[in-house]
């Protein structure tokens, strides 16, 4: 977690800091900070809370330079403090060092630097890094930077200031995400592209294991061993007017009503007719044969598109499939080999238990193939194959139109295996893909319906708890709008297949708890009617969730909000929208920052 962004050149550095960090919040907000090495002393100025703190607090105490890095925190090692936020120094305040991720063997490091006679003044696992750098500094900041990589294990990207050579600024990557932007007369680093993309669109993806060393005028990118890295220029297609707001109350809300024009960018040029086709990649048919089993996995609402994928894929493929949260999945010892196909699906491309879990897969010989929004991101890079969402930059921390646009990369994925293995007629390809196509005018509609949603929000935001009930795709769409209402309006809420609820949870089901009701999918249409009725009896208020034109489900619950009519298999792109809107209305009404739920980040590059 955690965002860093670093500038070299000719003008103030502090603004463009700054502007960096609004731009990276969303990768934590527990503090931030910057330093600016200000004639000859590093100045660091940091402020517990969100990025307004900090800028409050420069507009009293602004350092003027013209290099500098800063930092936006989410906290692992260390509560949130002044203290513990970043940048840090040695001891000398000749070194300053921004980080994101985990020095796991920070511990021992720390032991030896305090008995070498280093003083530290946070507990973070970060400072040993600038003190290291101080202890290994012989007049030669790369050499000395060189040297603390050899001691330090785990993840980070840095950002390092050295007092004693000005005008030079250094960033490394190990498992954390980092980007050098090219300017002209001024270089930059980043975590992520937004950070920088006001100033340059020319960067350089930095990989595992790069140190890069950026003068105003230069950039040299070489190995942790000093080999010179030549690597290719990447121009950024998207632009930062798509990462702001432009007009709406909040990112979140804004990415849901993108949703229409993220799903023709995901459809454009991959269907022709009744064919699915990926210009991006070739899989050979003999690989394609070989792949007897599928995993799934992913974090959050990646996983939640996974469970969706789960029965899309087993549907069209007739092989098994399995879904795994990607924190688990490694330690599982997975039965996977080379005769399985992983799919790793992950929004930012950079969630550090899913690339962990690629790794594994690949490890143990199966095909990776990544669902992903980010391009150049880890996980986009270490696939071996990828599918992009292209969803367009995605800022709010609860996920929206990636989630949505996960599971139409998902249908297609499965109707092109399908099709080249034979196993999906062209009268069910192309009925599927018209679904498909018509999901950006549906979802024009039921973004319409805005009043509704602000109403039915109204009665939620007073509730303690929620159930989602659903069957087969209902339920796995339940699992989705029960973490969007929880993540961002914090109202507890749980989803359960609803077949399930009388082995147990019904014993909590009272008037005091709602219960959201999806009755979309036509399969089970009777049997979830029949689970409606159980709650109802426990004096449950229900709001059921249905298809237009849906004459019965009215009967039995308090309130309906229907989707337009379509076809039921792609249905769950639908199904999530109104939750999506429900839980934005909800904790709009209750006052929490959407954007910024407590406690999370948008990006979560630590295990
Ligand atoms: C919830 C949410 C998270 C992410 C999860 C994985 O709204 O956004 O649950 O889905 O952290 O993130 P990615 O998709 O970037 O791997």
């Amino acid at each position: 977690m955690c965002g860093i962004v670093g500038y070299v050149g000719r003008k103030e550095a502090t603004p463009i800091l700054v502007e960096g960090l609004r731009k990276l919040e969303y990768r934590g907000y527990d503090s931030a900070g910057v330093a600016v090495l200000e004639e000859d002393t590093i100045q660091i100025v940091k402020a517990v809370g969100k990025l307004s703190f900090l800028e409050n607090k420069l507009q009293k105490e602004k350092p003027t330079g013209n290099i500098g890095i800063g930092h936006t925190r989410w906290a692992t090692h260390g509560k949130p403090s002044a203290e513990n936020s970043h940048p840090h120094a040695d001891c000398s305040g000749d070194f300053a060092v921004v980080h994101n991720g985990i020095i796991e063997n920070y511990l021992e490091l720390k032991e030896w630097l305090m008995e070498q006679g280093h003083v530290f003044s946070s507990e973070t696992d970060t400072e040993v890094v600038a003190h290291l750098i101080e202890h290994y500094y012989e007049g030669d900041l790369e050499e000395a930077v060189r040297k603390t990589l050899q001691r330090i294990e785990g993840s980070y990207a840095l950002g390092i200031l050295c007092k004693k050579e000005p005008g030079k600024l250094i960033g490394v990557r190990k498992d954390s995400p980092l980007v050098v932007g090219i300017g002209e007369g001024e270089n930059f680093i980043a975590s992520d592209i937004p950070a920088i993309l006001s100033h340059t669109r020319k960067c350089y993806l930095i990989d595992d294991g790069e140190i890069c060393i950026l003068t105003p005028d230069t950039i040299k990118i070489t190995t942790i061993s000093g080999e010179i890295v030549n690597k290719e220029i990447f121009n950024v297609s998207w632009d930062a007017e798509a990462a702001e707001k432009g007009g709406f109350e909040h990112f979140m809300l804004k990415e849901i009503y993108e949703q229409p024009a993220a799903f023709r960018k995901t459809l454009s040029g991959r269907t022709a007719g009744n064919k699915v086709q990926f210009p991006d990649f070739h899989l050979p048919m003999e690989t394609v044969s070989q792949w007897k089993k599928i995993y799934i996995v992913g974090c959050g609402t990646a996983y939640h598109a996974g469970l969706v994928g789960k029965t899309v894929f087993e549907q069209l493929l007739r092989i098994p499939v399995e879904v795994d949260i990607a924190s688990e999945f490694r330690y599982r010892e997975p039965l996977v080999d080379e005769e399985t196909l992983v799919i790793v699906i992950s929004q930012s491309g950079e969630t550090a238990d899913t690339l962990a879990a690629l790794r594994e897969a690949k490890h143990k010989g199966a095909a990776v193939l990544a669902i992903t929004n980010v391009v150049g991101s880890s996980i986009s890079r270490e696939a071996d194959f990828v599918v992009y969402i292209w969803a367009g930059p995605e800022i709010a921390v609860a996920s929206t139109k990636a989630y949505t646009t996960m599971l139409v990369a998902e249908y297609l994925l499965a109707l092109y295996l399908g099709q080249l293995k034979g196993l999906v007629s062209d009268t069910l390809a192309g009925e599927i893909i018209n679904a498909l196509h018509s999901l950006p005018e549906a979802t024009d509609r039921i973004l319409k319906e805005t009043a509704k949603y602000k109403e039915v929000a109204e009665y939620f935001k007073d509730k303690h708890d929620v159930f989602f009930i659903g069957r087969g795709f209902d339920w796995a769409v339940a699992l989705e709008g029960s973490l969007k209402l929880k993540e961002i309006s914090y109202i507890h809420a749980e989803a359960y297949a609803a077949g399930e609820l009388k082995h147990g949870t019904l014993a909590l089901i009272t008037q005091e708890t709602p219960v959201i009701a999806l009755c979309v999918q036509q399969k089970t249409y009777d049997k979830t009617l029949s689970n409606i009725k159980e709650v109802k009896a426990r004096d449950a208020q229900v709001l059921a969730i249905a298809v237009e034109g849906d004459t019965e489900v009215g009967k039995y619950v308090d309130d309906v909000i229907t989707i337009p009519e379509i076809n039921n298999f792609v249905a769950p792109v639908l199904t999530v929208i109104p939750l999506q809107l429900i839980a934005y209305y909800a904790a709009v009404a209750r006052g929490c920052n959407v954007d910024q739920p407590r406690n999370l980040a948008k990006s979560v590059t630590v295990e």
